[in-house]
């Protein structure tokens, strides 16, 4: 009935403006997921400054390594940055098991192991596989500069854009590695006979 609805329509309204409003309100449910968001991304970034480095010494073409060893000091920057976003929201920093980017590195773990040594057909495994944890971050920290602005955390906003950003250039400078040369090189690479059937 329309009575009954504008009823506790206005029921609605009211307990809303009864809750504290806009920045540090510290109590709304978007900012429980964003904190536990935030603690998800802080175990991965921790997670990826320590698989990083092994990824890019089992690399071979040096274009290669050195744009990991850049994503690698990017990646010690951006703890620090999740750190400082904790500091504002007046929480420890805390770390809890991502489940999708310990999926992701094990991924990259095993495109390792079934690639040979020295080949261009590992480095562009490596690059599918980083390639990945990058647009997996990507739409994480999208979400997270959304979710900063909706609860009116400028400041955290501002720090996770610059991450945001950080991502999506190294996205791009994985294309260009692989596709100046890498690809072409891994597509020279003549499959083993035995490893034909494998995968039937
Ligand atoms: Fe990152």
């Amino acid at each position: 009935m329309p009575t009954t609805r504008s009823k506790s329509a206005k029921k609605t309204a009211k307990k809303k403006t009864a809750q504290p409003q806009g920045a540090g309100a510290g109590n709304s449910q978007l900012e429980k997921l964003f904190h536990d968001a935030l603690k998800d991304i802080y175990w991965a970034e921790k997670a990826l400054t320590k698989s990083l480095p092994k990824l890019m010494k089992k690399a071979t073409t040096e274009e290669l390594k050195s744009a990991i060893a850049d994503h690698i000091e990017q990646t010690q920057e951006q703890v620090t940055r999740l750190e400082e976003v904790f500091e504002l929201l007046e929480k420890k920093a805390q770390a809890k098991k991502c489940d999708a980017m310990e999926g992701l590195i094990k991924e990259a773990e095993s495109v390792v192991e079934e690639t040979e040594d020295g080949t261009a057909t590992r480095d562009a495994g490596i690059i599918m596989a980083c390639q990945k944890v990058e647009h997996y971050e990507i739409a994480t920290y999208g979400t997270l500069v959304q979710f900063a602005n909706t609860l009116g955390l400028d400041e955290a906003a501002g720090i996770l854009e610059q991450t945001l950003e950080e991502e999506k250039q190294t996205d791009q400078t994985l294309t260009e590695v692989a596709e100046n040369s890498i690809n072409w090189e891994a597509e020279q690479e003549e499959e083993e006979e035995d490893e034909e059937e494998e995968e039937e």
